[in-house]
């Protein structure tokens, strides 16, 4: 038994202790990526674009006295970007910083209820700081940029648009244009004068957490919209609109092939001849910079193996030169880190590819210093160094920042505004896909009794998505959306006023007081769908709904089974494999993440009161709708194209289409494929999944937000941390006054027995702070009692303390203990008798990986 350790700066202290470590200069898997496959450079893939603008030479001739009279301190201050949270205005005029920027979830003053005067008021702070030149210098502008990405999103009271791939349903360019241009204005409102949007991603595999901030799976529509995009937000480049401070700077992102990484790993690799990356990923740049778009933000992924944020050949030869772009390329979040050599403190190599200016949220400071001694040593070149300043400053300059040119900031009355509210409710009617319409069930006639179930049915937050206020969506109730209505409110109004009756139950319960007649109701709207999420805890990996729960679908059955006909409207930020829930379904309704005016939904679902329809379904999907569960990576123009819905689909009313009410459900959609890993905690525990403490002799405490402990005394804790990225891990204490564990379980028991079937290892990261001293066991169970239990005190010894290292474990092992795999309730508990501290991050079932985990049980 070894334990591989997988981070090759950690490797050498352990490897002298281990037999098989592979050699002291074992790669990591970052290295291994880092050579890729000789592949010449092949620019002639690219079109070749003349330089989007045509340059000013009064501004040219300014930026280069501004250029002649900063210091080097100067200059590399404007390539650095800090976050609100950890920069202070005092901080930008010291070290003239170019920019800041708030994160998703980052409000000043730390309040989520800032109003937009305390925007304004924030900004206006950084701005005079970096103007004020009062200890020397040249005044430079301070450029805010923040993720408006459906709206003005960390904005209370802003409007909030359908998030991309519902917009993609719309096929409406025009709709777009009108959006980034009410977006910027609710932008400028607050004085922040950069938005990081638009998202120009084509998604290859949809189980990829960021799917949601796609147009489509299909270059052609992201190539169409990001041009509309741009120029909403932005203005029409050589004209007065330009720029012109009610439009903003708009970022296009994230450089390149975000949406093609392997599995749908956000972050991960994409793996793609340069003729794909440049006829799929690129489709959305090559319109956008056509349009002016003045930023780029360089991508966390990596093109065969080498990570965007050092890669010379795209950021310089590519999209500086092939395609003339002359703005200036942001980072993202430390993106640069994962450039070989870097860390988040020090990257020249990422200003030497082409970067201009670092994402560098709380790290700005030391990544400051470094990135000064290396300009002053000449690791980074003056040449470069002015080139990217350069950039910046002529970016500043066209949008007016030296003026301080802001007509609309302070004008409150357009945050939120009812003509912005029209566009939205407008787009939500339009990104709406029907389906499934068995016996033309919709549009329903309002003069019913309508119940209205499901947790997504009166719930702004759930159908407003991730980016949403807070980052990942999640926190808010509806006093955060004022001004917004639900699903609900907006049937309800309708129903109301053409004299029906609508009533709210999110279980589906009614009883002889639901109604005013005392009867049943005619029909069922269930709301229902994909809790909100962003970036990595969004993947996936698989594309089931509710994997292991179903409890939606039990909700949909119950209603059916009292012959009530059942409408599904389904809120998600992706396609998924809901074939179940359609059969229970007699009409079924894509509709996204809709934002904040859900009542766009009653505009197109009920008719009028003469029962006539208001709006018939125009939205089309613009991503291809999975018949198999395992099609993750389905796209329309695939040689083997056998989807559920295709490309383009969508129902309108009148169409007599009927869909089968046995879509193949379980079985035959494993017919031919792989079985996914299973994953129990990937960032966050997965469904089924939840963690648990369970101290001996005491109930056991479902861990919720960011710190449990199973009681006053602290006995067990478990706190969200960082491993690779944010409270992607779990810290797990016992103080050890009693014995007790820490589980990952499921309400209902869960067949697994495929995992044994097709040798599946139980892997985890797993980092040991403070060794045990009594036994240590990991367990996996049933409810009724079956379990299989392994010591794990003495492998856990062997392990180096403070670093992280990978465990796995063939499942067999815990079968031939005792665990029936058929009825799993406890996929992992960790338990300890004495005082431990650890941290665990990835765990997961692998197919396949027993072979080489590295406790065995197999012949
Ligand atoms: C920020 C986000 C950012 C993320 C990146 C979060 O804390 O709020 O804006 O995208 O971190 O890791
Ligand atoms: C995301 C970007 C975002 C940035 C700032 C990153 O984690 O990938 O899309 O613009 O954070 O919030």
């Amino acid at each position: 038994m070894f334990y591989r350790h997988y981070r090759a700066a950690r490797t050498l202290a352990l490897c002298a202790a281990l037999t098989a470590c592979g050699g002291d200069n074992a790669p990591s898997p970052e290295q291994q990526q880092s050579q890729p496959a000789a592949e010449t450079a092949n620019p002639d893939a690219w079109p070749e674009l003349q330089a989007a603008l045509r340059r000013d030479p009064e501004q040219e001739a300014r930026i280069a006295d501004l250029l002649s009279r900063m210091t080097i301190e100067e200059k590399v201050g404007q390539l650095i970007q800090a976050e609100i949270k950890y920069v202070t205005p005092e901080d930008v005029k010291k070290y003239h910083l170019g920019s800041i920027l708030n994160g998703g979830g980052t409000y000043p003053d730390n309040d989520k209820f800032a109003t937009p005067e305390d925007w304004l008021a924030l900004a206006d702070a950084y701005y005079e700081a970096s103007m004020d030149t009062s200890d020397g210098g040249v005044a430079i502008p301070v450029i805010w940029g923040s993720d408006a990405v459906h709206g003005h999103n960390n904005v209370i009271g802003a409007t909030l648009f359908p998030h991309n791939i519902g917009l993609g349903a719309t096929r409406d360019p025009e709709l777009i244009r009108r959006i980034g241009k009410a977006t910027a204005r609710e932008v400028a409102v607050t004085g922040v004068n950069w938005t990081f949007a638009p998202t120009v991603a084509v998604v290859r595999d949809d189980r990829w957490g960021r799917t949601f901030e796609s147009y489509s799976e299909d270059p052609r529509i992201v190539r169409q919209y990001a041009e509309q995009m741009v120029e909403g937000i932005q203005g029409e480049k050589d004209s007065d609109t330009f720029l012109d401070g009610r439009h903003l700077v708009s970022a296009t992102k994230h450089f390149i092939g975000d949406g093609g990484t392997e599995r749908g790993i956000d972050r991960g690799d994409t793996k793609a001849s340069e003729k794909e990356l440049a006829e799929i990923h690129a489709a959305g740049y090559i319109s956008a910079l056509e349009a002016g778009v003045q930023t780029v933000m360089a991508s966390f992924n990596s093109w065969n193996g080498k990570r965007l944020h050092g890669h010379e050949y795209l950021l310089t030869d590519i999209l500086k030169e092939r395609l003339g772009f002359d703005g200036f390329v942001v980072g993202d979040w430390n993106g640069h880190r994962f450039v070989e050599g870097c860390t988040v403190e020090s990257c020249a190599q990422s200003i030497n590819a082409g970067l201009d200016m670092f994402m560098a949220p709380s790290d700005w400071k030391p990544l400051y210093k470094n990135t000064l001694a290396q300009a002053k040593s000449g690791e980074i070149s003056p040449e470069r160094l002015d080139d990217a300043v350069t950039r910046i400053l002529r970016v500043k300059l066209r949008a007016g920042l030296f003026e301080r040119n802001q007509p609309l900031a302070g004008r409150t009355d357009i945050m939120g505004s009812a003509e912005h509210r029209a566009i939205a409710r407008e787009a939500v009617r339009k990104s709406l896909v029907l389906l499934k319409n068995n016996g033309g069930l919709l549009p329903l006639d309002p003069e019913q009794k309508i119940l209205v179930a499901g947790d997504a049915a009166d719930n702004i937050a759930k159908q407003s998505g991730g980016w949403t206020i807070s980052w990942q969506g999640t926190g808010n109730t509806d006093a955060d959306f004022p001004g917004a209505t639900s699903i609900y409110d907006g049937i309800k109004s309708a129903v109301s006023t053409a004299g029906g009756e609508a009533a709210l139950s999110e279980n589906g319960d009614f009883s002889g007081a639901t109604f005013a007649d005392g009867g049943e109701a005619d029909v069922a709207v269930v709301v229902f769908g994909e809790n909100p999420y962003a970036e990595w805890h969004g993947d996936l990996a698989s594309l089931e709904y509710q994997l292991g729960t179903k409890t939606d679908l039990e909700l949909l059955q119950k209603l059916q089974e009292q012959d009530i006909p059942v409408v599904s409207i389904f809120i998600s930020g992706r396609p998924l494999w809901v074939n179940k829930e359609m059969n229970a379904s007699d009409a079924f309704v894509a509709a996204w993440l809709p934002g904040s005016e859900g009542a766009g939904v009653a505009d197109v679902i009920l008719t009028d009161a003469d029962g006539k329809k208001q709006y018939d379904f125009t939205g089309r999907l613009s991503f291809s709708w999975p018949r198999l569960v395992h099609q993750t990576v389905i796209n329309h123009r695939d040689e083997d194209y056998k989807p559920l819905f295709t490309y383009g689909y969508g129902l309108h009313y009148g169409d007599s289409t009927q869909i089968s009410n046995n879509l193949p459900d379980d079985g035959e959609t494993y017919a031919d494929g792989a079985l996914e890993d299973a994953w129990l905690m990937v960032s966050r525990p997965r469904a089924p999944w939840q963690l648990m403490i369970a101290e001996n002799g005491r109930d056991p405490v479902a861990v919720t937000g960011n710190r449990a402990s199973s009681g006053d005394d602290n006995n067990i804790t478990v706190a969200s941390i960082d491993m690779e990225s944010q409270e992607d891990a779990r810290q797990i204490d016992w103080k050890g006054l009693r014995g007790g564990s820490v589980q990952l379980s499921a309400q209902k028991p869960q067949d697994l027995s495929r995992y044994i079937a097709e040798e599946a290892a139980l892997t985890l990261d797993i980092r040991v702070d403070r060794l045990p001293e009594q036994p240590v066991s990991a367990r996996i169970a049933c409810a009724d009692g079956c379990a299989g239990e392994l010591p794990l005190q003495q492998p856990l010894q062997s392990l180096p303390t403070g670093d992280w290292s990978q465990l796995s474990i063939d499942l067999q092992c815990f079968a031939e203990e005792g665990a029936d795999f058929s009825r799993i309730s406890n996929g992992l508990s960790l338990t300890s008798e004495g005082p431990l501290s650890l941290a665990v991050a990835n765990i997961k079932y692998v197919p396949g990986a027993a072979e080489s985990a590295e406790i065995r049980c197999r012949g």
